[in-house]
């Protein structure tokens, strides 16, 4: 009998896989796995799970940066463009290289996308990148899901994300907090009231109501714990650059002559004879590549020269702030053979070292290091740091957190988006109130000095307990790092982190056939007569706040002859598969007095008409309103943006000329004066 069941048991099985078919997924991300960036490593992370689940999949690696057009099955194949090869031993066999074909260098979008879909046969596509890198010009044609890093707290109506993340099918939150955020903002249908059912209508199902989770990035917490022990050992009897050059098999390149980094001198902070073993050291480590400064360098260095400052000459002497920063001209070398980038290539970011200097900060007191090293040695600088200051002006994941308390290190953050969620041996300061600058996405929140300062001084203060040998400091400390190690464990696994993929990829291609249902009930019954557009005059356009995804650029004096039947046909042209998708068009127009055709240049040729009426996709729209509010930029805006407008059928709109501020003047000035 048994046998008997294990021949069924047999036989199913191999039925199955004879019906199975292989999967095809596309990861699409900024570059190659191998290259600097952790949206790539989290990619590659991510290809290595789906590659050993029980799921046969092919697994096709898609940059966004312009590939030859094709499909390549080895890197061989590649058509080369400066990208440094994958290092020694790097596991590539299990990808298929797909060229995008974009040589143009223009924006990602969906309808790029769905064309690649297309040609490619994709079953599933997988995004990783920041939300308002993907233009949405039109619905996605296959499943696909977003994994996303949000930079608010908060998804506004008001805001680009909005609409950007509304077209997803899954949305792979990478914090609770994000993940929160984006199910208030788009977990739900629009609610279109137009058939009174109760049920989302075929308009709401069309648009869709995102699936999202909560999925976090891989934390490998022992390869990281085992890593940093190895850089330890070696950086106790070599400098950095010679353990860089034994580990990565490349000749010494000694960019850092730093004393503290030299295993021999008085300074060293690694070495086996140091005797700066129990120094209290600070680390802030991270990427300076950013003009906004999201990760705060500006406001850690203040807030750690104000604690050092408060501190006696005798402490001073053993306490140490170790910088590692991550500058823009070393990324441009992996796009570059590996090669030290051109003389030419400025860096982006904060001048770290002029602004310890301008702040007072005496030589010898800290180390700057911007040099790119070996996994082993940034995991070794972390692990001899008493604290990772980290308070950010916002983070989507912060990498950085969780490598340090990793490997046992607190830190100090801000309490804002994924720091807030991810702070579990440490401090997460309040931030002091928000940011904005002109035509930046997000507000930044701003990090409390004088609180971080503090934070500094109390993790300064648990370090001289421990190093007393203050028992209840020691245990208090291990059981956080046990608590997080856990955490850590059950949550960023790549199992648990698989796991919640093969759940949301699930709900994400269900809810693709539920939009593909609502649009084939859509089609099936009359067009909608309203709900597809919002009409808006002034010389200022509103701010967004609306679901229409068609905004009407309305001059003053315009009168709509029919509404109801300008909603059908821009519900329908939404829906326009095969040909290209137009995020614009024009509403041609004539004057009510004497029926002539609003001409679409103004006198004298030079410039847009003003009184053409123009209907706008509500998402660039939006997009625009970061930037400008005169309605007339808008329209010159929208037309530069989209090559390809459409034109609305004759009609529809008449305009009374000279209604509004200008034609208005004279009568109001009698007004007024007959009321002096
Ligand atoms: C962040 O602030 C919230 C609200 O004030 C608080 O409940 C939470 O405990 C703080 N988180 C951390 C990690 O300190």
């Amino acid at each position: 009998m048994r046998r008997l069941c294990s021949l069924a048991a047999l036989l199913v099985a191999l039925v199955s896989t004879a019906v199975a078919e292989r999967k095809r997924i596309a990861l699409m991300t900024a570059s190659f796995p191998w290259t600097f960036g952790p949206y790539q490593a989290q990619m590659y992370e991510l290809s290595l799970i789906l590659d050993s689940s029980g799921i046969e999949y092919d697994i096709s690696w898609v940059t966004t940066k312009p590939l030859r057009r094709g499909v390549y099955r080895t890197w061989e194949d590649v058509p080369k463009t400066g990208v440094v090869d994958p290092p020694e031993g790097f596991r590539v066999d299990h990808l298929t290289f797909v060229g995008n074909g974009w040589d143009d260098g223009g924006t990602l979008s969906a309808s790029r996308i769905n064309a690649l879909g297309r040609e490619h046969g994709f079953d599933h596509v997988v995004t990783l990148m920041d939300i308002t890198k993907c233009v949405p010009d039109e619905p996605f044609r296959q499943p696909v899901t977003a994994w996303i890093p949000l930079h608010s707290e908060t998804v506004r109506k008001t805001s680009v994300d909005y609409w950007v993340l509304r077209s997803y099918h899954g949305i792979a939150a990478l914090s609770p907090s994000g993940a929160r955020a984006m199910e208030d903002a788009v977990g739900a249908h629009v609610d279109y009231l137009d058939d009174g059912s109760g049920e989302p209508s075929a308009m709401g199902r069309m648009r869709g109501a995102a699936q999202v989770d909560f999925v976090p990035h891989v934390i490998n917490r022992r390869r990281i714990a085992k890593n940093a022990e190895d850089g330890l050992r070696m950086l106790e009897k070599r400098s950095v650059a010679e353990v860089d050059s034994a580990l990565s098999g490349q000749p010494i390149v000694d960019n850092i002559r730093e004393p503290t980094l030299r295993p021999d001198t008085d300074e060293s902070l690694f070495g086996r004879d140091s005797t700066r073993k129990d120094d209290f050291v600070v680390l802030i480590q991270g990427g300076n590549y950013d003009a906004e400064d999201r990760k705060g360098w500006d406001t850690s260095i203040q807030a750690y020269a104000r604690f050092y400052n408060s501190l006696s000459r005798e402490e001073r002497e053993e306490t140490h702030l170790l910088i590692h920063s991550f500058e823009s001209y070393l990324m441009s070398s992996d796009d570059n053979n590996n090669m030290d980038a051109p003389a030419a290539v400025m860096p982006i970011g904060l001048a770290i070292e002029l602004a310890l200097r301008d702040i007072g900060m005496p030589y010898g007191s800290y180390t700057v290091d911007i040099a790119q090293h070996d996994v082993a040695v940034v995991a070794a600088y972390k692990k001899r740091a008493s604290v990772c200051l980290h308070p950010s002006k916002v983070e989507g994941f912060g990498m950085n957190v969780l490598e340090c308390q990793s490997v046992g290190t607190p830190v100090i953050t801000t309490n804002y988006t994924a720091m807030a969620d991810f702070t579990k041996v440490g401090i997460a300061v309040p931030h002091r109130q928000m940011l904005r600058a002109p035509g930046a996405i997000y507000d930044l929140a701003l990090p409390d000095v004088e609180g971080i300062a503090d934070a500094l001084r109390e993790m300064h203060g648990t370090h001289l307990a421990m190093k007393r040998g203050d028992q209840s400091a020691m245990i208090r400390r291990q059981a956080d790092v046990t608590e997080f190690n856990g955490w850590v464990d059950r949550t960023m696994s790549p199992r648990s982190v698989g796991e919640r993929f093969e759940a949301l990829f699930a709900r994400a291609e269900l809810e693709f056939e539920s939009r593909a249902a609502g649009r084939l009930d859509f089609r099936s019954g009359r067009p909608p007569t309203v709900n597809a557009v919002r009409v808006v005059t002034g010389y200022h356009t509103p701010v967004v706040d609306w679901d229409e995804p068609w905004t009407l650029l309305a001059p003053d004096g315009l009168r709509l002859t029919n509404v109801e039947a300008m909603n059908s046909i821009a519900w329908s042209l939404l829906l326009d598969d095969g040909t290209a998708s137009s995020m614009v068009a024009i509403v041609p127009a004539r004057y009510l007095d004497d029926g002539s055709h609003v001409p679409a240049m103004g006198e004298g040729g030079r410039t847009m008409n003003d009184d053409l009426p123009m209907m706008v996709r509500t998402f660039m729209i939006k997009a625009f309103q970061g930037r400008m509010t005169r309605m007339k930029t808008m329209k010159v805006s929208a037309i530069t943006n989209e090559g390809n407008p459409k034109q609305f059928p004759d009609g529809f709109a008449l305009i009374e000329r000279n209604v509004g501020a200008v034609g208005g003047r004279r009568e109001l000035l009698d007004e007024l004066l007959d009321e002096l």
